[in-house]
């Protein structure tokens, strides 16, 4: 794709209004609640099953004026047009961006160097359901003809988060009679732990690497063959049975001892952290059924037409992501919380923190020149009840600003039942009490009229005016889920787009794998690296120590 001509973000009038803007000043959200009593209804959004309220945040209609003129002149929906055609706006590595093509209808074109993609897409996703019905069915058995029951999936990153975070989150949807571990750290305990109760005969295990280099799986999935092969009497025909790949890479695929046929592909136009609703999703697959694998990429789909199709003043991602801007670039918010109320997004917010900081972690312009501007927060966060426990503290009554993303259900799962089922109220109770003490706050005149002593009035009294945005949905479902992973993936895309960044490369992570590589040697065979700084020379002489001690 041409490099479109993109005048410094931080010299265009655009930005300025908002600067401008910023240093008006704005009333407290008490204030703009008082004074417009539409506030609620006017700020929010019905997407899909999504109800998305956004007027806890501090803006006026003038804020999101500004904020939706930047993201015309800086292009989103152009560069959001050029995506879904499938150009290589993925300019580093000169690749196209396509997750969205992993949930196009079978009858979709959608062209990748001429080649329509749907086709192979649709291909996979039926070799996998085939396979996934196989090993659910106990049609696939093992080498020695027992079931497979235990599934243990070898990745890291986007290899291993997405699938690891939708396993958790649809767990009530899944195969209970099937184990599944998910297998990331190169420390060998993950591998021990996942594989120590487990039976080698009855257990898969899915290799997922988009690239097959990746030294943590690959070392992982040495080690399993290991184990395997140690535990069936060292057949290496054994492999065939108990193997699977899914990569981008046959060929070092093949050279690892994994027969092509249970290779499950994918493409270079799939960045790994959006690649879960991929090959990279078999064990997913494996877990709930193809049938509700399909259900969570049309969840997706819905969301990518939304995000295509919707105009820009009721654009969920691009709302969220032009309401991240304010926050990030003039509010000088340094971080973003997501804050799940549901025990099953444990770990929804680790996998938006590859999605949303592997992407915008960038300080250099598209065409490499630095930015003078924020880039992509620092993302974190955890099921919100424990969070309120901890941390919400200093959300609350501490110094800096985190918006936060308040994520909830109206009904809990179909499993729950009795008082476990009565608790979901209470849950609920703390998630709209929450965002209403952090929009509204407490003031020193309330605290005083409740008989407080005046020695603790300041510190009794909270501020308010933190900006929050609650997400609410009737129940999570797999589509809910597809629909909250594309909310996000786009909202990540939005502000790619306005700071001009390369969201969909990650060189941030090579220098650190060259280092390992290198410093390896000083540490298994006490070699000496040559040009190893002083701090670590004399770390890793501790180390060596410490070792043989
Ligand atoms: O090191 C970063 C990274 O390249 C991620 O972007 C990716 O998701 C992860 O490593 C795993 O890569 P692979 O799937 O090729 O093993």
């Amino acid at each position: 794709m041409a490099q479109p001509e993109f005048p410094k973000l931080s010299n265009r009038p655009e930005w300025a209004a908002l600067a401008d803007h910023r240093a008006e000043g704005q009333p407290h959200l008490r204030e703009l609640f008082a004074a417009d009593p539409g506030r609620a209804e006017r700020y929010a959004l019905r997407v899909g099953d999504l109800y998305i309220d956004y007027s806890k945040h501090l803006i006026t209609d003038e804020t999101l004026a500004l904020l939706q003129e930047l993201a015309a002149a800086t292009g989103v929906f152009a560069l959001r047009d050029a995506m879904f055609r499938g150009e290589k706006i993925n300019v580093t590595e000169q690749r196209a961006v396509l997750h969205t093509a992993l949930r196009a209808p079978r009858d979709a074109v959608i062209e990748v160097d001429g080649e329509n993609v749907a086709p192979k897409v649709h291909a996979v996703l039926d070799k996998m359901a085939d396979f996934a019905g196989k090993v659910r069915s106990g049609e696939w058995t093992g080498h020695t003809g027992k079931r497979i029951r235990n599934v243990v999936n070898i990745g890291i990153g986007g290899s291993d988060l997405g699938p690891a975070m939708a396993y958790e989150v649809l767990r009530p949807y899944t195969a209970r009679e099937l184990t599944f571990r998910f297998v990331s750290n190169v420390d060998g305990a993950d591998l021990h732990e996942a594989t120590r109760d487990l039976d080698p005969a009855e257990t898969l295990f899915i290799v997922a690497s988009k690239t097959f280099t990746t030294i943590e799986t690959i070392t992982n999935a040495t080690s399993a063959r290991t184990w395997l092969l140690d535990g069936l009497g060292g057949e290496e025909k054994a492999v065939a049975r108990h193997f699977v790949a899914l990569s981008t890479n046959a060929e070092k695929v093949t050279g690892f001892g994994i027969d092509p046929d249970n290779m499950f592909e994918f493409w270079d136009w799939v960045g790994g952290r959006y690649s879960y609703d991929s090959a990279i999703g078999l064990s997913l697959m494996i877990a709930i059924g193809p049938d509700r694998f399909r259900e969570m990429l049309d969840g997706f789909r819905l969301m990518d037409d939304h995000f295509r199709t919707a105009p820009a003043e009721a654009n969920a991602p691009l709302l969220l992501g032009l309401l991240g801007i304010w926050y990030g670039n003039f509010h000088d918010a340094q971080s973003h919380a997501v804050l799940p109320y549901s025990h099953y997004l444990s770990k929804f917010t680790a996998y938006l923190q590859q999605l949303d900081m592997e992407s915008n972690g960038k300080s250099v312009q598209r065409d490499g020149e630095p930015v003078d501007w924020q880039t992509g927060p620092v993302v974190w966060g955890t099921p919100g009840t424990n969070g309120q426990h901890a941390y919400y503290q200093l959300i609350h009554q501490g110094t800096k600003l985190v918006p936060a993303d308040f994520i909830g259900f109206a009904r809990p799962v179909d499993e729950l039942s009795g008082e476990l089922k009565a608790q979901h109220d209470l849950l609920m109770a703390n998630f709209f009490a929450q965002t209403q003490a952090l929009a509204f706050g407490k003031t020193a005149e309330e605290v005083r009229a409740e008989g407080v002593p005046e020695e603790q009035v300041a510190h009794r009294t909270f501020r308010g005016d933190h900006p929050t945005t609650t997400i609410l949905a009737g129940e999570l479902t797999p589509s809910v889920l597809g629909q909250l992973i594309a909310l996000y993936e786009h909202k990540v895309f939005v502000q790619g787009a306005v700071w001009n960044i390369d969201s969909f490369d990650q060189w941030g992570v090579e220098l650190g794998k060259v280092l390992a590589k290198r410093v390896e040697p000083a540490l298994t065979e006490g070699a000496d690296v040559p040009g190893l700084d002083p701090s670590t020379t004399a770390l890793v002489a501790a180390y060596r120590t410490l070792k043989n001690a």
